[in-house]
């Protein structure tokens, strides 16, 4: 599975603490998470994650969709983000193949996310 493929659970949540680094660092979309625990959200996205990469923990918190519903996401914010993602996972030593599935499953997303 691509999760096996990028070393496991504590690989992903060091990319994932990475990724929410990159996002606070970003003025154009770090407003979205003021007020919120990020060390929370590390866990939580890392979960979410873990299992749409094919770990063998099913996603065990709230429908997407229904927790991003009032945050009026554009299609450009959330392509922002995905980039780092990517940025995260390339610091990481990923394999360029790699990033891009696992952007990918990230990509999944997308029409969950975006309201704007
Ligand atoms: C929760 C923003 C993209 C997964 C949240 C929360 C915010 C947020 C502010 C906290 C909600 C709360 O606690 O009240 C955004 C923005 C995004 C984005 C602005 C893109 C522009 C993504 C993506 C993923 C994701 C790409 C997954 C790959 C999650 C998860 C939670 C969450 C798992 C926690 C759900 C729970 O509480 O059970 N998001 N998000 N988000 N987001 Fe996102």
């Amino acid at each position: 599975t691509l999760f096996e493929q990028l070393g496991g659970e504590a690989a992903v949540t060091a990319v994932t603490a990475q990724f929410y680094a990159n996002i606070q660092a970003d003025a154009t979309v770090a407003n979205f998470f003021n007020g919120i625990n990020m060390a929370d959200q590390t866990n939580k996205t890392a979960s979410f994650l873990c299992a749409a990469l094919g770990g063998p923990k099913a996603w065990g918190g709230r429908n997407l969709k229904e927790v991003h519903a009032n945050m009026g996401v554009t299609n450009a914010q959330f392509t922002t983000v995905i980039g780092h993602l990517r940025s995260a996972l390339t610091s990481a030593g990923v394999a360029a193949d790699l990033v891009e599935q696992t952007v990918a499953v990230a990509e999944t997303v997308r029409g969950d996310v975006v309201t704007a």
